[in-house]
């Protein structure tokens, strides 16, 4: 099982795309019934879906993995009478077929059995590899944790004293709760080779006119390094590279393995963050209801 992409639905595509595309270094991969599609450089059909929408939505995050896997969330998301849509086959990039389900706050997610991989590029130091995490408020994040473990058969990899990680595959995290007081999108994590390509990508969207909120830096949870940034079209997003990579052996971490001195809320300590730009860049972006997918 691996995170695959994320379905955005936004007032204004095309100037979602032209961002994408000739600021945050990702590729094309065409347009079907009115979407966009946008890739990395790993050997994934797309990494951001854009559909024109009235208002900014996320509908789904997806995540690719083989029909036994998908077989088994299914089976007990059914048991857990967890909102569960029907199997159907996807008209887009990569084809293949899988199905929607909802989490305890609202969170969509989907689950598909990819019909083919992409064709791996010559990874580019100014381009994405793929989307690595995403990171969603939760208001329990504990009843989402256990949803991700329970249903989705994910496993929690550390817990801090304000969120939870969870893996998919032996990537640190996949997905992260971060209490909240809301639902909402916190921000989308696309991987980079290096540190090297991190800097490069702080270069180019400050070419753009767009600072970092938070960067760079290195993250305790998942060792990662980070720069984030607020795209023009109001979603937090992240360079990151060097995440960890984790086995079946790893120690799940408590809140107090995780403790920064005063003033510190990264290993490297060079950059501050800016609170009030996240939580405005979060305020727009909440999920659409299964229902309406
Ligand atoms: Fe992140």
């Amino acid at each position: 099982m691996r995170i695959r992409s994320i379905e955005l639905e936004l007032p204004d595509r095309d100037s979602a795309v032209r961002f994408f595309r000739d600021t945050w270094g990702l590729l094309d991969a065409g347009e079907r019934n009115g979407t966009s599609y946008l890739r990395g450089t790993e050997d994934i059909p797309y990494v951001v879906s854009v559909t024109e929408s009235g208002e900014p939505a996320v509908t789904a995050v997806t995540f690719s993995g083989s029909k036994t896997e998908l077989e088994r969330i299914r089976r007990r998301a059914a048991a857990a009478r967890v909102p569960l849509g029907p199997v159907r086959k996807f008209d887009e990039p990569g084809g293949g077929s899988g199905f929607y389900l909802e989490g305890p706050e609202g969170h969509v997610f989907r689950f598909v059995v990819e019909r083919k991989r992409a064709k791996k590029l010559r990874p580019d130091r100014d381009r994405p590899l793929q989307v690595t995490h995403v990171v969603l408020n939760a208001r329990d994040r504990e009843a989402c944790t256990r949803f991700a473990v329970e249903v989705l058969g994910f496993r929690l990899s550390d817990r801090t004293g304000f969120m939870n990680f969870v893996r998919c595959d032996s990537v640190h995290h996949a997905i992260a709760y971060a209490q909240s007081d809301n639902s909402w999108l916190n921000h989308i994590a696309f991987e980079m080779i290096d540190i090297d390509a991190v800097m490069r990508g702080i270069g180019r969207l400050k070419d753009a006119g767009i600072e970092t909120f938070w960067g760079p830096g290195r993250h305790g949870p998942g060792n990662n390094v980070f720069a984030y940034f607020v795209a023009p079209f109001g979603a937090a997003v992240e360079y990151t590279s060097e995440i960890q990579r984790i086995g079946n052996r790893y120690k799940v971490g408590t809140p107090g393995d995780w403790k920064w001195p005063l003033n510190r809320n990264d290993h490297w300590g060079v950059s501050a963050r800016n609170a009030a730009a996240i939580s405005q860049a979060e305020r727009k972006f909440s999920f659409r209801p299964l229902v309406a997918s």
